[in-house]
C-alpha cells in the first residue's frame, strides 16, 4: 500500500498535459471486440482500469500488444473464452462493458454482477433489459449475468435513466444487430459520443451520439481500426480547481475547452479567469486571493458533472462564503465530506447537499480516499492545507490520474508518495 504526503500552501503555476479520457479509453476497448480484426488504439492513459481492462481481455484469450507510448493493439480473434470473473469485475465496475460486445459478436457472455461500491449500489438493470429487448436471454444469478442470443435484433430503447455505459453497452450491441435500434433518453457524454466515433471508423452506422436519441443501423460485420482516444475532461477539470484552489495560473494542455462548459462556468463565478484556445485552457486567480464559494447540482452531460463535485467541495471548503453543492446523479457521494472535515472544513450535509461554509485555511491531516473523485478531491484539499496532509488508500487515485504526483509536482506542488 502506498500514501501520498502533500505539503500545502504554494499557489501552483506552470503548464502540464492531460492524458486520454479514461472514460473513453475504457468502452472504446471493450468495443474493439467487435472487429473481425486487430484495432490499435492509442491517447490510451497509463492507469490502473486500463491494466485491469488488459488483464479482463487477456484472460478471454484476446491479444494484447502495446507499444512504450501506450498505444494496444486488440486482435479480438483469439478471444475462445466470453468470461468476465467476478475477481476482476468486483475491482472495476466498467467491466461490464464486455456484455455488449461479447454478445453481440460471439453469441455468449457470462460476466460476473458488478455489486455495490462507496458512491451507491449502481445496479446494471438498464443494460440487461435493453439486451434483453433485443433479442437476448439473459440469466441473472449466482452473481452472474449469463446472456445468449443467436443474432441480436434492433429494438426502440427507452432508458428509464440517463445511464452512461448503459447507453454505451447498447450501442455497442446494436452495432452489430439486425436492423435498427433507436436508444431514446440516451446519454449525451463525449465519451459516448467518442465511442460512436470509433465504432464508425470500425465500419458501424451510429447517427446522433452526443444527442439524447441515438440510431444504430445495424451491419454485418465490423472491422479493426485506428482510433485516438479524446482527451480527459475530468482530469482537466481536476488540474483546473487545483489551480483555483491555491491561487495560483495553470496551462492546460491537449485538452477539449468546449467539453467543459459547466465546470468552466463555475470556476469563473468563483473568481477565476480563463482563456482558452483550441486544445488549451489558462486559469488565473486574479490577486491570488481565495475563491468565492459556488452551488451546483450535478447532472447528465451537459450538466455539471458528477465526477467533478468533490473537487467543488475541495474548493468551496476555502472559500469566501456559503455553497451548497447538490448530487442527483449517486446516491451516496459525499465520503469525502467527512474527511474534509478532519481537515478542519465546515462542511453540513442535508440529505443529498453538502452546505459549506468556506473556512481561511485548512489544516494536514491523515485521510483516506474512498473513491476516485474522492480521493483526488483530498489530494487538493492538502494543497491548501497548513503542515501535511496524508492520503491513504491512493490505489482510488491510480484507477483515474495518470502520474499525479508529477503533474502537480511539475505545477510546483510539493507532494510525494510513499510506502503505507
Ligand atoms: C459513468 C462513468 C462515471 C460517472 C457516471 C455518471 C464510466 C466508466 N464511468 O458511470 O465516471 O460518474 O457515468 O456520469 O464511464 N443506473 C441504474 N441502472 C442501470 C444503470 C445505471 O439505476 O442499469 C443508475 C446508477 O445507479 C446511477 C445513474 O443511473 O444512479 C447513473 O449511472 P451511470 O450513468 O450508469 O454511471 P456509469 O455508467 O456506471
Amino acid at each position: 500500500m502506498e500514501r501520498l504526503i502533500i505539503a500545502g500552501g504554494d499557489p501552483l503555476e506552470g503548464s502540464i498535459r492531460i492524458s486520454g479520457a479514461k472514460n473513453a479509453a475504457l468502452p472504446i476497448l471493450a468495443a474493439s471486440l467487435l472487429g473481425d480484426g486487430p484495432s490499435f488504439i492509442s491517447n490510451i492513459p497509463h492507469l490502473h482500469d486500463i491494466t485491469t481492462t488488459m488483464e479482463l481481455l487477456g484472460r478471454m484469450g484476446v491479444g494484447l500488444t502495446v507499444d512504450e507510448r501506450m498505444c494496444i493493439e486488440v486482435d479480438p480473434t483469439t478471444l475462445t473464452d466470453p468470461f468476465a470473473p467476478y475477481d476482476l469485475v468486483k475491482t472495476m465496475r466498467a467491466s461490464i462493458l464486455v456484455l455488449g460486445p461479447l454478445l453481440a459478436r460471439f453469441g455468449r457472455a457470462d460476466v460476473s454482477l458488478p455489486g455495490g461500491c462507496a458512491i451507491g449500489t449502481r445496479p446494471v438493470n438498464l443494460h440487461v433489459e435493453g439486451l434483453r429487448a433485443m433479442g437476448a436471454e439473459i440469466d441473472v444469478s449466482g452473481g452472474y449475468v449469463r446472456a445468449r442470443c443467436k443474432r441480436l435484433r434492433g429494438a426502440r430503447l427507452i432508458m428509464d435513466l440517463v445511464t452512461v455505459t448503459g447507453t454505451e453497452n447498447l450501442m455497442m450491441a446494436a452495432s452489430l444487430a439486425e436492423g435498427e435500434t433507436v436508444i431514446e433518453n440516451a446519454a449525451r457524454e463525449p465519451e459516448v459520443v467518442d465511442l460512436a466515433d470509433y465504432l464508425n471508423a470500425m465500419g458501424a452506422h451510429v447517427e446522433g451520439a452526443g444527442t439524447d436519441t441515438i440510431r444504430i443501423q445495424g451491419v454485418e460485420r465490423l472491422a479493426g481500426t485506428h482510433y485516438a482516444v479524446l482527451p480527459d475532461r475530468v482530469e482537466t477539470g481536476t488540474y483546473l480547481v487545483a489551480g483555483a484552489i491555491t491561487g495560483g495560473r495553470v496551462l492546460i494542455k491537449d485538452t477539449r475547452p468546449p467539453l467543459l462548459e459547466a465546470v468552466i462556468a463555475k470556476l469563473e463565478e468563483a473568481g477565476a479567469r480563463i482563456r482558452s484556445g483550441d486544445d488549451w485552457i489558462e486559469l488565473a486567480m486574479p490577486g491570488a486571493k481565495r475563491p468565492r464559494a459556488v452551488s451546483l447540482r450535478t447532472a447528465p452531460y451537459p450538466g455539471f458533472p458528477t465526477d467533478m463535485q468533490a473537487q467543488f467541495c475541495a474548493l468551496n471548503a476555502v472559500a469566501e462564503g456559503v455553497g451548497m453543492v447538490s448530487e442527483t446523479v449517486f446516491e451516496n457521494r459525499f465520503m469525502h465530506v467527512n474527511e474534509m472535515q478532519r481537515m478542519g472544513a465546515d462542511i453540513r450535509l442535508e440529505g443529498r447537499t453538502a452546505v459549506s461554509t468556506g473556512v481561511d485555511r485548512l489544516t494536514g491531516a491523515p485521510v483516506m480516499a474512498t473513491d476516485l473523485r474522492a480521493s483526488a478531491s483530498l489530494v487538493l484539499a492538502g494543497l491548501v492545507a497548513d503542515g501535511e496532509t496524508y492520503v491513504d488508500r491512493i490505489y482510488h487515485i491510480d484507477r483515474g490520474y495518470e502520474c499525479i504526483e508529477e503533474k502537480l509536482a511539475q505545477l510546483g506542488a510539493r507532494i510525494r508518495r510513499v510506502p503505507a
